[in-house]
């Protein structure tokens, strides 16, 4: 660290809430003295705006996104003796959420400059145990809807979206998490639409798949006090949902803010050493929740980075399918060489839409001199 301390952060919450506190405040106050807490009014009209917001007929708020892929993929029936395949490049709760099913997650290795499920490789892992694909939408792009879809069609497989890093992404002109059969967000604070603690929706466009949904997040009741089937609690807070629809209508300007930060970053940060920055694929658009670059020299970037307080982070330092917690599951290293390599050369620099621009200027600088000094 800086001897003079932090001078960049990675991420807060606190500028956004300076600005909307007064706003803030009176949604909760509003949802306190509703009398209804659980379940009620603001999460009905949450569910409703943004999943037809994304494209999709129905929305389910549940607790987390973890939460969403795991009760997305009990709709469907996956349980033990099936297999989901995803990738190893993600959030440990993508893997989390399969495994807490009973399934199996089976791993495709990723392109090397989106770091995007690659739908090429996909033919190779498809069993005949195999269910469903569930790409993830990384770092706020979309991954190859057209290809994976049309994979999973010929095989007869499911597809479920992890969105929770890319709410409102697109793919030829349309809203990630409309593609699947469910599409799972995340509202977790650093999220591009963040509540002020955990939060999640399944979103789908099919009225069975919704109310089966709804029982499993409410003990499989429908009701009355009666399960219909074994189901689980997980829900949305009724403060969260109202504190959410009110940051929707901010969140359009907040991602420009990020896309801003990203324009100057890649200005900025073009031809420099053996820097690989962030790549957009034709028919998308990037909503930059991580602006992600790429080094063979990421460690002694990041430390050099850190001595000027400047804060980064590796999403993802180790892939899941080589972490000891999964070992039970086999894979051996080398099996996905683009997402082992990607591990090691990863970095991301702050990005969030109220990063004062003079820090933007600030990570530039040391960036470049870190390279024009070696
Ligand atoms: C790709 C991905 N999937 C799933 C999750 C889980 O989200 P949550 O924290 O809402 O459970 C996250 C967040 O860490 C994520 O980045």
């Amino acid at each position: 660290m800086a001897s003079g301390g932090t001078v960049v952060r990675y991420w807060e919450y606190l500028p956004e809430y300076e600005r909307h506190r007064g706003e803030i405040l009176a949604v909760v106050d509003r949802v306190f003295s509703s009398g209804r807490l659980i379940l009620g009014d603001s999460v009905r009209r949450f569910e409703e705006g943004f999943s037809s917001w994304c494209g999709a007929g129905f929305g389910v708020g549940v607790n987390s996104c973890t939460d969403a892929l795991f009760i997305a993929l009990k709709a469907l029936g996956i349980g033990e003796g099936d297999e989901v395949i995803t990738v190893a490049n993600t959030a440990v709760p993508t893997v989390a959420a399969i495994r807490a099913t009973g399934a199996r997650p089976l791993f495709v290795d990723v392109e090397a400059d989106s770091y995007l499920m690659d739908a090429a490789l996909l033919e190779q892992v498809i069993t005949p145990r195999s269910r469903c694909i569930l790409p993830v939408h990384l770092c706020g792009q979309a991954a190859d809807m057209g290809a994976i879809g049309e994979v999973a069609g010929r095989h007869g497989l499911a597809v479920v979206e992890d969105c929770a890093q890319a709410t409102g992404a697109s793919y030829a002109g349309r809203r990630v998490g409309s593609f699947g059969v469910m599409g799972a967000f995340s509202f977790y604070p650093t999220k591009l639409l963040g509540a002020f603690g955990d939060g999640g929706m399944v979103v789908t466009s099919s009225p069975e798949l919704a109310a089966r949904l709804r029982r499993l997040r409410f003990y499989g009741m429908e009701g009355g006090y009666y399960s219909l089937e074994e189901g689980y609690n997980s829900r949305l807070d009724e403060v969260q949902a109202a504190i959410l629809a009110y940051r929707m209508q901010t969140l359009e300007e907040e991602v420009a803010g990020r896309v801003a930060i990203a324009g100057r970053y890649n200005a900025g940060l073009e031809g420099v050493g053996d820097l690989l920055l962030p790549s957009v694929r034709p028919g998308r658009d990037h909503r930059y929740y991580l602006y992600t670059v790429r080094t063979s020299r990421r460690d002694e970037l990041q430390e050099f980075l850190a001595s000027r307080g400047i804060e980064t982070r590796i999403n993802y330092p180790h892939p899941i399918h080589l972490m000891e917690g999964y070992s039970f599951l086999g894979c051996r290293p080398g099996s996905l060489p683009v997402t082992e390599r990607l591990a090691g050369e990863i970095l991301s620099l702050p990005i969030y839409s109220s990063l004062p621009p003079e820090h933007g200027e600030t990570v530039i600088s040391a960036v470049r001199d870190f390279f024009a000094n070696r």
